[in-house]
């Protein structure tokens, strides 16, 4: 077995690039040694995972969807699990983002914030993963009437019962929502980031920015950027999803970009893939999604292993899990399967995530040993 007491990646001071590349060869190197002693599920399973691209509104489950609409009498929602799916059918992008805005609408007070936000940690929670980023959209909300005290303190509840019962970590990231009719979107900006700085707890991480791109130009939101950087929030808008190199040139340029939301379209431009490298700017990746919304046509035509090929810093994300029909164990089984990437390219986007996280140091060390760890007993299951 490998000596699994070497740091990874020192702490605080930081790794050096050899040290990370050694700890990944070896890491990666077993989990191919697994495709003998374990099944995909298996290994999926028994690899300790962290998500940085999920949102919580998109992880309702139906079963919640349904019986929230019935309590609160929402129309426009399906009343059975079959219509559901069936409504879940996405047309295009457009019609991804017209459905979401209204299946919101049931969620109405504290009580249905914790309890999305309690249900959607232990879902990540029971398929082993141990910490996520997660964003929300409070103006969806806030434009509809619940105040953003009960929205933060809701969600804020549930993520602490979540950590409580099953020690899974949550971390917040609001999201400003490009593309909704009829509205100022800087008067939006600049509402998502007072109510982030007035009421979000320390678990309070980032900005973000969702929704359409089309017509939702990235460079407008500089002073939104600006004033959370100043509060000490990371940048992490969507770019690149739905339109092309340029929105991530400007989220990169504009708004000071930690991590790049899909980002895919990067693609269409090698000097921007140059720059992605160089200042290890990591695209959070999610290609179910990208099929479902019809950006991408197929998992045989998804840009994830080029971008791996090209050494573009990725991880493997779900998105929007239920509305898509997926969950992050599935997308990394489709990784395994239909993206054609061995156990080792898969086990390196594992480790990639907990790099690209917002974690201190030390615990992306204790992550990223658990994750050898785990590989290295199925690798050798007699150990
Ligand atoms: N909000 C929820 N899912 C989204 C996506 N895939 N792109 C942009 N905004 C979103
Ligand atoms: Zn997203």
């Amino acid at each position: 077995m490998t000596d699994t007491t070497t740091p990874p990646a020192a702490a605080a001071a930081g790794p050096s690039p050899t040290a990370v590349t050694a700890w990944d060869d070896e890491t990666s190197a077993a989990a191919d040694a697994t495709v003998g002693t374990a099944t995909d599920e298996q290994f999926v399973d028994a690899l300790p995972k962290v998500e940085l691209h999920v949102h919580l509104e998109g992880s309702m489950l139906p079963g919640t969807v349904l019986a929230l609409a019935r309590r609160h009498g929402v129309e426009d929602i399906p009343t059975d699990e079959d219509a559901l799916r069936a409504w879940y059918e996405f047309r295009d992008f457009n019609h991804f983002l017209a459905v979401y805005r209204t299946a919101v609408q049931v969620l109405r007070d504290e009580e249905d914030f914790a309890l999305l936000a309690r249900e959607t940690a232990l879902g990540l929670a029971a398929q082993n993963v141990r910490y996520a980023e997660m964003y929300f959209t409070p103006w969806i909300h806030t434009m509809r009437g619940v105040s953003p005290a009960e929205v933060f303190a809701g969600i804020e509840r549930g993520r602490l019962e979540a950590r409580a019962a099953t020690g899974v970590e949550i971390r917040w990231i609001p999201d400003i929502p490009g593309g909704l009719p009829g509205v100022d979107i800087l008067m939006v900006a600049d509402r998502t980031v007072e109510y982030a700085l007035t009421y979000g707890s320390d678990a309070l991480i980032g900005l973000g920015i969702g929704g359409a791109e089309v017509g939702v130009p990235r460079p407008q939101f500089a002073p939104a950027f600006s004033a959370a950087r100043d509060a000490g929030l990371r940048s992490v808008p969507h770019a690149g999803e739905t339109t092309g190199a340029r929105t991530v040139w400007d989220a990169i340029e504009y708004l000071g970009a930690d991590r790049i939301g899909h980002g895919i379209r990067a693609l269409e431009d090698s000097a921007l893939i140059e720059r992605l490298r160089t200042d290890a700017i990591p695209l959070d990746v999610n290609p179910t999604s990208n099929l479902r919304t019809g950006v991408v046509a197929d998992y045989a035509s998804h840009p994830l292993p080029k971008l791996i090929e090209l050494g573009v810093p990725v991880s493997l994300n779900s998105d929007d899990p239920p509305m898509f029909g997926t969950t992050l164990r599935e997308e990394y089984l489709h990784a395994l399967r239909d993206l054609g990437l061995s156990r080792g390219s898969v086990a390196r986007l594992a480790a990639a995530a907990v790099r690209h996280s917002f974690l201190d140091p030390d615990r992306k060390v204790e992550l990223l040993t658990e994750q050898r760890i785990a590989i290295e007993r199925l690798a050798t299951p007699s150990a």
